[in-house]
């Protein structure tokens, strides 16, 4: 089958009223990734070699988005929405540079697995002409029904265009299906809109093909394939369906979740084996985790690196940029921006570190700040290899910090510091002895007259 060329028309041109979003429907996210962008990595892992995006609704708006997730995609607009055959035909220019396979596919039914396309293509494959997706529904209606016949398909019969005897019917369209290349223009062509919806419906090359004598088929995928997206409610379920599935695939791989239900993932989350994640913690997107980590709860981790044996949290922030080698460990209440954190360096508590480099084995106190920003430049900060910082310090940037510094508690340090060097950044302590007590005595005597003035 890998031989086989294959283009897949992926249908998004639809306005998506139900979700009541300035955003194109197909845009809006699953796991932090537009919910046709799903579609089409399905598409390609099943084997497609060209992508063919039908768009209408929002057409700027979808070709901008499509050039970051599928840079490859050829987009048609389709200007009057009059039915997913006339849909696909939008695409002509691209059916008919002769692929072997032609997959058509919905925008809007995220949760389709790659292994549903393949079976599909498997019969074309195998010399038939069209074969459909079919699923069965826990209730049927508003999906086109399947009409078998001795195994064959023969129909598929819009709900609209039902008898009741037809309505009775389980076995329905899941929307998708894979058309012969050499048959697709020819059928599709065919289609005319003499049906309830006066539209000119794709399902409708089912009973053409047969006509001409070609072999039709359905192959049958799991409810969630078919799951199509109409409102911000259905959105969330896909979402949720989505997490279940990432969350066991991820432990099924040796990731540890201790509540798995409170743990989100994004659509490209990379985590070795044997790193265990706390409960409650969120994963934006761009993080790879190697293995043997551990986050604890309540951390917050978008655009990071970690690697092997890292610790990090609870509630610790992670940004964008921020790259923890082996065993460095961020603990709670910290923040780490474009910012690496070397070997076994410890950032633990109630620190801020932007545009810096933690040098390895450093040891960053509580309440460290990059003073990375002067409200127009961002500027960068430099900490050598096994530097201490001394706890509530403020590093004014651009600024280093030598191999071996040591920088005294509580330092505005403004001027850089050479290797092994001490710095202060605050005056220095006076320390008076007696002065305490004479203090203590002079501020009671004063409060006793104003409370006996007061009373008086
Ligand atoms: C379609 C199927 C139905 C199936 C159901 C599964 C047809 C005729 N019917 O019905 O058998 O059970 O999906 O969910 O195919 N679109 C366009 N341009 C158009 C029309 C549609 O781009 O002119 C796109 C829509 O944006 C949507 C998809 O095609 O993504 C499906 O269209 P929709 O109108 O939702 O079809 P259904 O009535 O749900
Ligand atoms: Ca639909």
């Amino acid at each position: 089958m890998s031989q086989r060329s294959c283009l897949s028309v992926i249908l998004a041109a639809g306005e998506g009223t139900r979700m009541k979003s300035a955003t194109p429907k197909v845009l809006h996210a699953i796991a932090g990734l537009p919910m046709v962008a799903h579609v089409v990595k399905a598409a390609e892992t099943a084997g497609a070699t060209g992508l063919a995006l039908v768009i209408g609704h929002g057409a700027d708006e979808m070709r901008k988005a499509a050039q970051k997730f599928a840079p490859k995609a050829e987009t048609f607009v389709q200007e009057k929405r009059l039915g997913t055959a006339h849909a696909v035909l939008a695409a002509r220019e691209a059916i008919s540079k002769g692929y072997d396979d032609i997959l058509v596919m919905f925008g809007d039914t995220p949760l389709i697995d790659s292994g549903a396309l393949a079976a599909a293509r498997r019969k074309l494959a195998e010399g038939t002409a069209v074969a459909v997706i079919g699923f069965r529904p826990p209730s049927p209606t508003g999906y086109g029904r399947l009409i078998e016949k001795g195994g064959k398909l023969v129909a598929i019969r819009e709900e609209k265009d039902c008898s009741d005897e037809e309505k009775m019917i389980g076995f329905c369209n899941a929307g998708m299906m894979a058309v012969a290349g050499k048959h697709a223009l020819r059928l599709l062509e065919k289609v005319d809109n003499k049906n309830a919806k006066g539209e000119f419906y794709l399902t409708d090359i089912i009973e053409i093909a047969g006509a001409e004598g070609l072999d039709v088929v359905a192959t049958e995928a799991g409810f969630e394939n078919a799951l199509g997206i109409n409102n911000r409610a259905e959105l969330a379920e896909a979402e949720a369906i989505w997490q279940a599935r990432r969350r066991r695939e991820a432990m099924l791989s040796g990731v540890t979740l201790i509540a798995p239900e409170t743990v989100y993932f994004s659509h490209d989350t990379e985590i070795g084996a044997d790193t265990i994640v706390e409960p409650n913690v969120w994963f934006g997107p761009g993080v790879r985790i190697a293995s043997g980590a551990r986050i604890h709860a309540f951390s917050h981790i978008e655009g990071a690196t970690i690697a092997s044996n890292c610790d990090v949290g609870p509630f610790a922030r992670l940004r964008p940029g921020a790259d923890l080698r082996n065993k460095a460990k961020v603990g709670n209440f910290c923040e780490v921006k474009q910012a690496t954190i070397e070997e076994g360096a410890k950032v633990n508590h109630l620190t801020y570190i932007g545009d810096a480099r933690v040098g390895a084995g450093a040891n960053i106190g509580a309440g460290t700040i990059t003073c990375n920003y002067d409200g127009y430049s961002k500027f960068f900060t430099d900490i050598g290899e096994g530097a201490f910082v001394g706890s509530n310090s403020s590093l004014v940037a651009p600024v280093s910090i030598g191999k071996g510094g040591y920088i005294a508690s509580g330092s505005v340090i403004t001027e850089s510091v050479p290797d092994d060097a001490l710095a202060f950044g605050r005056a220095r302590q006076k320390t008076i002895p007696g002065k305490g007590k004479e203090l203590r005595e002079r501020f009671a005597s004063a409060a006793a007259a104003r409370k006996k003035a007061a009373a008086e």
